[in-house]
């Protein structure tokens, strides 16, 4: 069994014989009014959201509680009051049950995601071939992933060696989205309302400031601060003093602004994947965490895939924000190379993998 719980999903998935039998998530929408995560707010809803989703997901599963044979959980990176509540909830699980405790690292979980055999047939996605790269973008998280076969073992029922060439230096793309969604009083999370508006736009309706930072790095902190300008300038020379006041002055405003942010962001992204699986002379490529489901970064993905000879990995949506399933991907993992954790394992808000 694997419990998440690093952020505000929580959810629990039940893998046999590294075979998927469920995946249940309990999103939370407390968060919405408030524009972001609340992290009080977040621990609060795992503890009433834990018994009845881990219930399910074994009932789902057909599965009772002490046919399992190992609890994965995730350990951090993520909120130290949610990481508590999944934690505490796995080693109680794992105590009483008598079974082996396996802690997961949640960005290692999401490169893994590709891993996931589900039994239901629309899930089942190829998987990449060791060494590939891995493009690991959520509201956390902006990294390019080195991901290679462990020097000791051969095969693939291991977990393989993941090596960051690249992370963001300040914010994440999902942050950016987010943050940016905020400015034009779009719902939380406001990824796919940005995503949804920039369908309806002109991705070249607006330039805005783009990062030049060496090597594999991102930075998205300078991006967010241009989009916000744009607005401020708009806003003061139409002598307007909301974003709604602007968007009834100029057509096609917000469906501009999100086009515009969305090519820029994927741009970003793809331009620092390409010169590493250039350099890296890698041709297998995947992308993976909550904004992998933007569809201009989906689109950029199989365009480059063709113009650049990739084999490219999308995850199946179920698979690309947070759940259990990849988690319990990599404790099974895990639990093979008998890589178990200790009783008395704290959850830990920031790491590298
Ligand atoms: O991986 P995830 O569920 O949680 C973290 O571990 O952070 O990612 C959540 C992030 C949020 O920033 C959300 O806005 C973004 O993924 N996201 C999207 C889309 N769907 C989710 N961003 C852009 N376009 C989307 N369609």
């Amino acid at each position: 069994m694997g419990i998440e719980s690093s952020c505000d999903d929580t959810s629990a998935a039940v893998l046999c014989d590294g075979v998927l039998l469920s995946n249940v998530t309990a999103s939370q929408a407390v968060h919405e009014q408030f524009g972001g995560v609340v992290p009080e707010l977040a621990s609060r809803a795992h503890q009433l959201n834990i018994v009845p989703v881990v219930d399910t997901a074994l009932k789902k599963a057909g599965v009772s509680a002490d046919e399992l044979s190992a609890i994965a959980f995730t350990r951090g990176p993520g909120l130290l009051g949610s990481l508590l509540v999944g934690t505490s909830f796995a080693k109680g699980l794992a105590l009483a049950l008598g079974k082996p405790l396996v802690e997961v690292n949640h960005l290692q979980g999401h490169v893994l995601a590709h891993f996931v055999r589900s039994s239901q047939q629309s899930d089942v996605s190829r998987q990449p071939e060791l060494p590939f790269l891995c493009l690991l973008v959520s509201g956390g998280n902006s990294q390019i992933v080195l991901v290679e076969r462990s020097a000791t073992e051969a095969d693939s029922k291991h977990l393989p060696k993941m090596r960051i060439i690249g992370q963001t230096i300040d914010d994440a793309a999902g942050e950016a989205f987010d943050k940016c969604a905020k400015v034009l009083d779009l719902p939380y999370p406001g990824g796919p309302w940005i995503d949804k508006l920039a369908k309806l736009g002109n991705p070249k309706a607006f330039t805005f400031a783009e990062p030049h930072i060496p090597n594999y790095d991102y930075s998205f902190s300078g991006l967010k601060t241009s989009f916000l300008y744009t607005i401020r300038d708009l806003m003061r020379a139409h002598e307007v003093e909301t974003v709604e006041a602007l968007a009834a002055k100029i057509p096609n405003l917000k469906e501009d602004l999100c086009a515009s942010l969305q090519f820029t962001i994927v741009d970003v992204l793809m331009r620092k994947l390409k010169k590493a699986a250039k350099d890296l002379n890698i041709n297998q490529v995947a992308v993976a965490g909550g904004v992998s489901a933007n569809s201009g970064l989906r689109e950029a993905f199989v365009d480059y895939g063709r113009r650049y000879h990739w084999e490219v990995f999308i995850p199946p949506f179920a698979f690309t924000t947070d759940n259990a399933a990849m988690i319990a991907e990599a404790g099974y993992l895990k639990y093979l190379d008998g890589e178990l954790c200790p009783i008395d394992a704290v959850p830990f808000a920031k790491t590298i993998i």
